[in-house]
């Protein structure tokens, strides 16, 4: 049984089978054919989900990046591993060898150890969607140190949260970078952001812009002369296989971000083994993710799981509107592209640019496409089966999330028939439940509940940095021994998942996941402001967009109401950062609340959904009449 290569449907449901029944000798069988081990493991799975604790291949000792490049140095030292396509679409596209890329990572990591940087310290990456972003996590995957990148679309306090929360040592950056015609100048938001942030000692700058930067004397250094001086070879740290490999911040529902934290040996065997699957991936192909690293879909599926296959992965570091509409189909034509992994938000944005676009270039190459972020409608499916698959290329609609640290449930191309709308069946080794609200399990086809995982599986979080009580409150308390992922399933007849969105207050708009609280937060912060909720609504492009009720305080004079909107969204992009901005704001005088004073945000989703015929009991509420006094508002 070629149980690495899923190629039928019944082979599915056979490794399917197995890794239910016998989940331990089905991952070490993969682990042990499929990877390069330093020490094989003394035990393949210890797990606890009543604290939680959970470890895979315990014992074992390696190195990721020796199984994402070392290990391809003979066989394809001369391959594309990384294929850079610059924002400026005149620019040329650069091809990153295999060993070019070995040469690159070995000079940085000894960049950063000649820096003080040890096994264990937390780095932070904030950079730009360029080759350095990926060199410099691998470097630190070979020196042990726990890298956290930060998306660069965050704010400076955003990223000053981040940074102090994991008290990362170093900060690796950029003088600036390009998106679309825009230009982001990184390193002074890293120097805001560094005036609130006292561990870090180092910060080494990547020249991108050409921008002049300020270089704060002992702190700062530019990357370009200490890597000319760097030796190409730096010999990996063994890392045990529970020792944390990354860091990446998620929105929480309340409260600061949480620092999910992924570990070594399970994430490697589990983002390789669905990179391989999910993505039919072969050989010769040239697979495109237009993620950013800065997400879990970057780190998994544009660094670690297509570069431990040996595949050549595409960095693009612009837009898709930039120059024009055109410039995916342009890239997926001029590079071959076989496989092609974005989000809803981005396909919905194309499709409403016309098919034009489209069809100005060749896209025959495509074999695979592949969506993730938020539920895929109905008509975005349609669009990206017609127009870029042109109904022959499948379309893998893949579950998950940044806890999970791989695709969960998804249907394998060409071995899974896909239902639009439909992320279709669980992968090798994931076990899902829906459960009721009383917390019972439903069991059998046509039914719907909360959407929780009842067995570990390779690459899941361990823990929330420095918060082991939170990962418990937040993913295992709901629905003890079972891990719940805040979103809402329901099952169909044939036992395929359809993920209906999420059943907490974190809202997904363009495929970001924001947490409501530091929205709330920053609009608080307004001197003006004295209470506010946010909740989402529908929008035809970024899936949902943001509705504020704000409680301005009395001697505000309402009038004014034009200019506050602008100040509170400048406040919101400072504070969290653009893609948070509030599409509407609504000035009331109260908000629902329930007696023990929570904001009914159930209620607010209704009347910004249009749906006040649907608000169910409100007499319970503390203050009912608002209510009325809302809609007549907003209606
Ligand atoms: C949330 C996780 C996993 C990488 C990108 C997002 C939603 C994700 C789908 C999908 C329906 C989806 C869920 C999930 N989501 N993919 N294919 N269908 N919903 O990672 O930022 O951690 O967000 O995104 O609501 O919980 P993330």
């Amino acid at each position: 049984m070629n149980e690495y290569n899923i190629s039928s449907l019944e082979q599915y449901f056979q490794v399917y089978r197995a890794s239910v029944e016998q989940p331990e000798a089905l991952w070490e069988a993969i682990a042990e054919e499929h990877f390069e081990w330093h020490k094989k493991w003394d035990r393949v799975l210890d797990w606890d989900f009543s604290t939680p604790e959970v470890k895979w291949f315990s014992g074992a000792k390696l190195n990721i990046t020796v199984n994402c490049i070392d290990r391809h140095l003979e066989q394809r030292g001369n391959k594309t591993a990384i294929l850079f396509e610059p924002n400026d679409p005149n620019a040329p596209a650069q091809h990153i060898s295999y060993k070019q890329l070995s040469e690159q990572v070995n000079k940085m990591a000894n960049v950063m150890l000649a820096q003080g940087v040890k096994k264990g310290d937390r780095v932070c990456i904030y950079m730009p969607m360029i080759p350095a972003l990926a060199v410099s996590v691998l470097a630190c995957a070979r020196i042990g140190a726990i890298h956290s990148v930060v998306f660069a679309g965050f704010s400076a306090a955003a990223l000053a949260t981040r940074i102090n929360d994991s008290d990362c040592s170093m900060v690796i950056t950029a003088d600036g970078g390009f998106r679309g015609a825009k230009e982001i100048p990184l390193k002074a938001i890293v120097d805001e952001a560094l005036e609130h942030c006292p561990s870090v000692q180092k910060v080494l700058v990547e020249k991108r812009t050409h921008t002049a930067v300020s270089m704060h004397p002992q702190r700062d250094a530019w990357l370009a002369p200490l890597l000319e001086q760097a030796a190409t070879h730096c010999p990996p740290v063994w890392m045990d296989a529970e020792d944390p490999l990354f860091i990446l911040y998620t929105s929480g529902s309340t409260g600061k971000p949480k620092g999910m934290v992924h570990s070594t040996a399970g994430y490697m065997v589990y983002a390789a083994y669905t990179f391989k699957n999910i993505f039919q991936y072969e050989e010769e192909d040239i697979y495109w993710c237009t993620a950013d690293i800065g997400w879990i879909t970057g780190h998994s599926y544009i660094v670690y799981g297509p570069l431990a296959n040996g595949a050549t992965t595409v960095i693009f570091e612009g837009v898709p509107s930039y120059p024009d509409y055109d410039r995916f189909w342009e890239i997926v034509a001029k590079h071959k592209i076989t496989q092609f992994y974005t989000a809803p938000t981005a396909i919905r944005a194309l499709a409403k640019e016309g098919e034009a676009h489209v069809k100005k270039h060749d896209i025959s190459s495509l074999k695979v496409l592949g969506t993730v972020g938020e539920p895929i409608n109905e008509e975005a499916w349609q669009w990206y089966d017609t127009y870029i698959g042109k109904g022959e290329c499948p379309i893998t609609d893949t579950w998950w999330q940044t806890e999970t640290g791989g695709i969960m449930i998804a249907p394998i191309p060409f071995v899974t028939p896909t239902n639009p709308t439909f992320a279709t069946l669980p992968f090798i080794g994931i076990q899902p439940a829906l459960m009721d609200t009383e917390g019972k399990e439903v069991h059998g086809n046509n039914v719907q509940g909360r959407l929780c995982i009842k067995y570990p599986w390779p690459s899941m979080a361990r823990t929330i940095w420095g918060d082991h009580k939170r990962y418990f409150d937040t993913y295992f308390s709901s629905f003890p021994g079972h891990y719940f992922s805040g979103d809402g399933a329901l099952r169909d007849a044939v036992g395929y998942y359809r993920i209906t969105g999420r059943v907490d207050d974190v809202i997904i708009v363009s495929g970001h996941n924001l947490g409501t609280a530091p929205i709330e937060d920053a609009i608080n912060e307004h001197p003006a402001v004295a209470e506010s909720a946010i909740v989402g609504y529908p929008h035809d492009v970024k899936g949902n967009a943001l509705f504020g009720f704000i409680i301005l305080k009395e001697q505000h004079d309402p009038k004014d109401q034009q200019a506050l909107v602008k100040t509170i969204n400048a406040l919101i992009a400072s504070q969290v950062g653009p893609i948070a901005k509030l599409d509407k704001m609504e000035f009331v005088t109260g908000l629902p609340k329930t007696r023990s004073g929570k904001i009914m945000r159930r209620i607010l989703r209704k009347i910004a959904h249009g749906q006040v015929d649907q608000l169910g009991d409100t007499s319970t509420l503390l203050n009912p009449e608002v209510v009325d006094q809302i809609i007549k508002q907003v209606l």
